[in-house]
């Protein structure tokens, strides 16, 4: 099993191309299976879940090709396609869930193993269940998995007014999918706002869905008889960006990120510029950048996750990570997912000091970390436990790093780049 070896205290320097975004190029694979014609993603980052997400597309009969480096991957869901997800992917990826919505929509059935639990939460899909059901699908869980099809002398899903009891981001996207071929309006209420979600209708539309008010949490969808091939951008991973912005915060020093939208991450960049660190942002030819310059010890910051535009929860465990080091005491409470403080303990092994107590963690800044070997126990702590060990005294092993292969593109090698002292090992 892979692993990798940080020697801390360097400080970061020079620039980092940022990839696509892992929460939308999943969702717009996907999306591919809603028309028969070819379909082009450009921008895919190289992740183990994109290439888990591939793999259960080509186990439906989907052709998929890669066009080079920045040429990006094709896919054609030409029939026959059999609309099954089995549990051996799911299993690995439970953002297969998101493959059900446009089966049932463009295949009238269905079959999609239920992703059983995970390491943040029990993450159930009882609201994904409960929106297609109101577009007038029946579903039923048997041997593990959600076998969905259309009443008898129906073809095609019918629109319908779905508001979920929570925000949820792929369960809005399974209903984006399913609307868009469903006849009739669909009006779907406390909507998911993630960028990830307008950048999926711009998709969708260029598909020859109607869509509007994405990006709010009020969207129509006009469902049409046939979508059809597309090209599209994967919009930049905010997430990726935000990594970055934390490790440097945290180590010091002055890196450009290129292919990175700061307005993704107003609520992280505001907290990043109240504990200290200068921030700049804009447009080139090459496209957004945002660049950050860190010098001497940051305030701690407290923060609280919630749904986007809030502070993201898939950046609570990084955050984290630089309030080890930071001046002063902060508090972070989760309100996503139940079980998200899995690197707590990984980070008290390198000397960090937290308390936690049900959904807050209080994190007492101290002068410094000492290396480790700390163990990854899913993707954002594992991206958590690197920044730390950057910043950590000597050397930290991060064991376990399949987990941070499913969500970053060639981690490591950005980080060598802009001077880290970091090497991958088995
Ligand atoms: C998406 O997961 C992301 N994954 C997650 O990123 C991210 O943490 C999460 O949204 C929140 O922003 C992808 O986009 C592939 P939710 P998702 O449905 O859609 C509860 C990462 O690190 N809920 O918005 O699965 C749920 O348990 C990953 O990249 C139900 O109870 O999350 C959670 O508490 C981790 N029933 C809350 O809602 C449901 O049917 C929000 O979950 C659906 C959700």
């Amino acid at each position: 099993m892979d692993k990798l070896r940080i020697t801390g205290g360097r400080t970061l320097k020079g620039e980092v191309t940022i990839s696509g975004a892992k929460n939308a190029a999943l969702p717009e694979m996907c999306a591919a299976l809603l028309t028969d014609e070819p379909v082009r993603l450009l921008n895919v980052p190289r992740l183990h879940d994109v290439a888990t997400m591939r793999r259960l597309l080509n186990n439906m009969g989907v052709k998929t090709e890669t066009h080079g480096e920045r040429g990006g991957m094709s896919f054609q869901a030409a029939d026959p396609i059999q609309p099954e997800a089995p549990y051996e992917l799911v299993k690995t990826m439970r953002a297969s869930v998101l493959a059900l919505g446009p089966l049932l929509a463009r295949f009238g059935h269905a079959k999609v193993s239920l992703p059983g639990g995970c390491a943040i939460g029990s993450r159930p899909v009882d609201q994904h269940i409960k929106g297609l059901q109101a577009m007038g699908a029946e579903i039923v869980v048997e041997h593990g998995y959600m076998v969905a099809r259309l009443p008898q002398g129906r073809s095609r899903l019918h629109g319908a007014r779905i508001a979920t009891d929570m925000v949820t981001v792929t369960g809005t996207e399974n209903f984006l999918m399913a609307a868009a071929l469903a006849e009739g309006e669909t009006l779907l209420e406390n909507a998911a706002q993630e960028p990830e979600i307008p950048d999926l209708c711009e998709m969708l539309i260029a598909m020859g869905a109607k869509i509007e008010g994405h990006g709010t949490s009020r969207i129509h969808i006009q469902g049409v008889e046939r979508l059809h091939g597309c090209t599209h951008q994967v919009v930049a991973d905010r997430i990726e960006a935000g990594t970055f912005l934390c490790a440097v915060a945290a180590t010091g020093g002055d890196v450009v990120l290129r292919h990175a939208n700061a307005h993704h991450l107003d609520a992280v960049i505001d907290k990043l510029l109240e504990a200290g660190a200068e921030i700049e942002a804009g447009a080139e030819a090459a496209g957004a950048f945002i660049r950050i310059r860190s010098t001497g010890r940051l305030k701690a910051q407290s923060f609280r996750t919630t749904e986007y535009p809030g502070f993201p929860t898939d950046m609570q465990a990084q955050f984290m990570a630089l309030n080890c080091i930071a001046e002063g005491t902060a508090k972070v409470t989760e309100t996503i997912f139940e079980n998200r403080f899995m690197h707590v303990n990984e980070l008290v092994r390198l000397g960090a000091r937290i308390q936690t107590d049900g959904k807050v963690a209080v994190v007492e800044g101290i002068d410094r970390l000492s290396g480790a070997t700390v163990m990854a126990t899913d993707l954002r702590a594992s991206a958590s436990l690197v920044i730390a060990g950057l910043v950590a005294e000597g050397q930290t092993v991060v064991d376990r790093i399949y987990h941070l292969d499913r969500g970053y593109d060639q981690m490591e090698e950005k980080l060598r780049g802009i001077g880290a002292d970091i090497v991958r090992f088995k």
